[in-house]
């Protein structure tokens, strides 16, 4: 084995691969031929050899400001040595307070409450149950059930799993939540290839599938309505014209709670810091996590109307109105972190700078129209989903082979299923959005 990660110094290179079970990787494929990097700036992660990679994710959609970002490095670690922890349960710490209200003033208006986790599957999660506790709150407990969407990405946490519609992420785990149901998902293929921004047809449609569940289940039984405006892990799922509002619409006649989880479109990846005001449709509650902290430390968040807090508060039984909370809700270091992610978005202009590149973005992804292999190209803001046709009988076959090759050349992309997905760092220039997209057509000319 010769690989770059063989050839990496003795210093770096770990003594073994063994203890470390990665996750979402096949570990036995990976450690025979692993792909390392060790150092991170800017638009670039840097591999143990010294050798330049791309990043055309922002790591996992995280680092939107790019890397190592010295304002939010020295804010870390100005917090760690000034306090390092403390507990969020019945004891207040100046920074959480601040960065709640300092989140509350980039959020869709009536969104300020804030609920502080650690990751995204731990604000679904905690969005879920703030939905059944809001509800029995009112005296509606029968509103337990949870709709989520087929594709659709929540996380890995038992709520978020159920609410979530990727087969292989739920199928070795049981039943999962009871009461449970999914809208269908919104790729049409077939009518809506190659749009540019938000397909045209089928938006009120796939929403109106929500009033057949009504029809299915009654609307006195149903908490809530959990979507990713646009869903990225299962491969960049656009929401055709009008569908949002018309979720919207539905679950405002009917009682329903409408949650968006903005894990990977929060924080200005859509040109607006949240795509609830990109597409002007305010759900109750936003999920967030990732670009929270530029993924500087590990974050997540809630942001729930007044009207949920104020019914939560009013209607507590005993002096905790939700019994719900993590031993690291609000970190200090998190909180760091993340009101220097805000001033360096503020003050870079960074989710400007986004709606500013968005049509050469466009533009460039779209360019692979031509390329081998490539049966559609969906895009918005900085994201771009460029979809293969499968391998015969070997569906993910030819996408992973994409992923691997694009490594090699000097480029960090994601792959899922048979679509290539990308969301590069804010601060990346003109001439590197070329560079991106000539390293894909290259590789997609050598790949069968
Ligand atoms: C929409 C969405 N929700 C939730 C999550 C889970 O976030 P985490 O991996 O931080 O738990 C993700 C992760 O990609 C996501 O894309």
């Amino acid at each position: 084995m010769g690989g770059p990660y063989w050839r990496m110094p003795d210093m770096l290179r770990p003594n073994s691969l063994d203890c470390y079970w990665m996750p979402y990787t096949p570990n036995r494929a990976f450690k025979a031929d692993p792909r390392m990097v060790v150092r991170a700036e800017g638009v670039f992660y840097y591999a143990p050899d010294g050798r330049a990679i791309l990043d055309g994710s922002s790591g996992l959609w995280c680092c939107a400001a790019g890397h190592g970002r010295a304002r939010i490095v020295e804010a870390v670690q100005r917090a760690a040595a000034e306090l390092d922890y403390a507990t969020s349960f019945n004891l207040g710490h100046p920074i959480a307070f601040e960065f709640a209200n300092r989140l509350s003033g980039i959020l869709p208006d009536g969104l300020d409450r804030i609920f502080f986790t650690n990751s995204g599957s731990e604000s679904v999660d905690t969005a879920l149950k703030i939905a059944l506790a809001y509800h029995r709150a009112r005296g509606k407990a029968g509103k337990f059930r949870l709709i989520g969407r087929e594709r659709g990405y929540h996380g890995v946490n038992f709520g978020g799993v159920s609410v979530g519609g990727i087969m292989r992420n739920r199928k070795p785990y049981g039943p999962l939540l009871a009461g449970v149901d999914h809208l269908p998902h919104t790729l049409d293929i077939a009518r809506n290839a190659f749009s540019r921004g938000l397909p045209e047809h089928g938006g009120v449609e796939f929403a109106d599938a929500l009033e057949r569940l009504i029809g299915l289940h009654d609307a006195a039984t149903i908490a809530a309505v959990i979507v990713e405006p646009i869903a990225g892990s299962a491969g960049v799922i656009l929401p055709p014209k009008r569908y949002l509002e018309r979720l919207r619409e539905i679950c405002s006649r009917n009682d329903i709670l409408l949650i968006f989880d903005e894990v990977i479109t929060g924080f200005g990846r859509t040109g607006q810091a949240f795509a609830a005001q990109t597409f002007d449709v305010k759900p109750d509650m936003i999920t967030m996590a990732k670009a929270i902290t530029n993924a500087a430390v590990p974050m997540g968040a809630v942001a729930v109307s007044r009207e949920i807090y104020d019914t939560m508060l009013a209607n507590a039984e005993t002096g905790i109105e939700l019994f719900h909370g993590y031993t690291t809700s609000g970190h200090p270091l998190a909180c760091a972190a993340g009101i220097a992610t805000l001033d360096t978005f503020r003050d870079e202009k960074l989710f400007e700078r986004v709606r500013e590149l968005a049509p050469y973005w466009e533009g460039a992804i779209h360019s692979l129209r031509d390329a081998p292999h490539v049966i559609d190209i969906r895009n918005l803001g900085l994201i771009g989903g460029v979809e293969l046709e499968p391998l015969a009988g070997r569906p993910t076959v030819r996408a992973l082979e994409a992923f691997r090759k694009c490594f090699d050349a000097g480029l960090l992309i994601r792959c899922t299923n048979d679509i290539l997905a990308f969301s590069p760092p804010f601060i990346i220039e003109k001439s590197q959005i070329d560079q991106l997209v000539e390293i894909v057509r290259g590789v997609l000319k050598t790949i069968d």
